[in-house]
């Protein structure tokens, strides 16, 4: 294929990417936005083997078999509640390729580059391995966390500001000796450390990071692996992989930026990895008092009577796999005309838009899903808020103790509702752990058990 083909390709790959971020910004347009991404990504990947660089075409194709069937394997089994979990491991492969390309190109291009175009190219390698080794370890640290092998606490080690800071200035100092030297042999020695100080970085910048602040550290991790490979683009000097590196860093940084901002969390904070992070992670609110169990008898009965409900749904929900009979409920409430809406809080369940995939997939329709803030207000005329396997996300506390794990974060206001039912199996915390006082107030009935099971019951005493 010659370069003129492959630029148009990558022009074509390049639109196809951009409109497929478009449709993935809306619900109604997320599916053609994924088939725009395929499509751009085929067209990508065939237009660079092809090219005629590639001179070892059976090895990537052997590669691409191989890393293809173990995507396709992964990606049928996996839960959608490990999805971030996948997400956090996929970035480290764009890390670590970072880093090995970085490697490779400096080995292999000693003496093709002289003066200016030397310094320019060894800067894109070095900066290419530092952002790469930091996503590879920083990600695998997010996967331990997310999975709950690596505790989901803070681990605020003692002046690690100033670890940062003298890590950073170790990596400038030696990426000027790197620059320096005079060839392979002694450039190696700089870059390899400066590569052991960024995967320690990485690391420690994560294991900063309570577990609260996790949504934002993925997606903080998925701009970080899109300026890695951007940077490798830069290394290969592919027009594409520096455009789709640059697409994919933006996006991220501007999702980290709105969850920040959902969560009532700095961005400069979480950035720069527990930066601003009080020491104390305690900061639990005492709660007593008495807790009200309902049957789901009582609780149909009540349902029989409301004509308004919203519907909190969290991480229990998708657990329990109950969007399909939350649905089925919904549909049998309108039916007997209640005016049944969602509500949906920007970190609810464990990845951006986790609660909109599952009400999307169960068919419920859009209209009646809506953002935190769009129904916030109408809470205090609502006759029965359901909140289904939620916790964090309804915890009063985020607003009356500023100095807690959750402090600070913006939560739906359940209680504010003439009355508020509770479907989980326990009095156990959320992901944040901490004690929710929603489950000890006067208006707040307790629905104990599996959430799918639950619901299957209210339908039946549905009149
Ligand atoms: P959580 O606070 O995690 O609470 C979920 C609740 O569901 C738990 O208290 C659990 O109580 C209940 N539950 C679990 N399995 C259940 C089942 N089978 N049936 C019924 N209930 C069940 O969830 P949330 O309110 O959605 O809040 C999300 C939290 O995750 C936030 O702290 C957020 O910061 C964090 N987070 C979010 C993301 C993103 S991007 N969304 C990513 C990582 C972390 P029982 O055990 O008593 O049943």
């Amino acid at each position: 294929m010659d370069d003129g083909i492959t630029t148009a390709a990558y022009i074509v790959a390049s639109i196809l990417f951009i409109l497929s971020l478009g449709g993935l910004s809306h619900q109604e347009s997320a599916r053609r936005g994924n088939l725009f991404g395929i499509a751009g990504m085929l067209i990508a990947v065939v237009a660079t083997i092809w090219h005629q660089r590639v001179d070892n075409l059976a090895w990537v194709i052997v590669a691409m078999l191989l890393g293809g069937a173990v995507g396709v394997w992964k990606a049928r089994r996996v839960a959608m509640t490990q999805m971030p979990e996948l997400v956090a491991l996929l970035h480290s492969f764009v890390g670590l390729a970072a880093v090995l390309v970085g490697g490779s190109t400096y080995l292999g291009s000693e003496g093709a580059y002289l003066g200016v175009e030397k310094v320019i190219h060894e800067t894109e390698i070095y900066l290419g391995i530092l952002i790469g080794a930091v996503t590879f370890t920083g990600s695998v640290t997010a996967f331990g966390k997310l999975q709950g092998s690596v505790s989901s606490r803070p681990l605020l080690l003692p002046g690690r500001h100033w670890l940062n800071l003298a890590g950073a200035l170790a990596c400038v100092w030696f990426g000027a000796e790197f620059l320096q030297a005079d060839g392979v042999p002694e450039g190696l020695l700089p870059l390899a450390i400066m590569t052991l100080i960024a995967f320690l970085f990485g690391v420690h910048m994560v294991v900063a990071i309570g577990g609260a602040d996790m949504p934002v550290v993925v997606s903080m991790l998925n701009s970080y692996s899109g300026w890695a490979a951007a940077a490798t683009g830069f290394m290969l000097s592919n027009d594409l992989l520096i455009v789709t590196g640059a697409l994919v860093g933006s996006s991220g940084a501007i999702l980290s930026y709105i969850m920040c901002r959902a969560m009532n969390r700095r961005f400069v904070s979480v950035i720069m990895g527990g930066f601003g992070t009080s020491g104390s992670i305690s900061g639990s609110t005492d709660v007593a008092g008495d807790v009200t169990a309902v049957t789901t008898e009582e609780c149909g009965e009540l349902l029989n009577q409301i004509s308004s409900l919203v519907i909190v749904p969290g991480y229990g929900m998708a657990v329990a796999h109950a969007q399909h009979p939350v649905y089925e409920m919904t549909r049998k409430l309108r039916d007997r005309g209640v005016n049944v809406r969602f509500a949906i809080h920007p970190v609810a369940g464990r990845m951006p838009g986790h609660m909109n995939v599952l009400l999307a997939e169960a068919r419920v329709p859009y209209d009646i899903v809506l953002e935190m803030d769009d129904i916030q207000d109408d809470l205090t005329d609502t006759d029965m808020v359901m909140v289904i396997g939620a916790n964090d996300i309804v915890n009063p506390s985020a607003l009356e103790n500023p100095d807690g794990p959750i402090g600070g974060m913006p939560v739906i206001k359940a209680w504010n509702a003439r009355e508020v039912i509770v479907l989980k199996r326990s009095m156990a915390s959320g992901y944040a752990g901490v004690e929710n006082p929603l489950f000890f107030k006067e208006n707040t009935r307790m629905l104990f058990g599996d959430a799918k099971t639950s619901v299957d019951e209210l339908i039946v005493h549905i009149a």
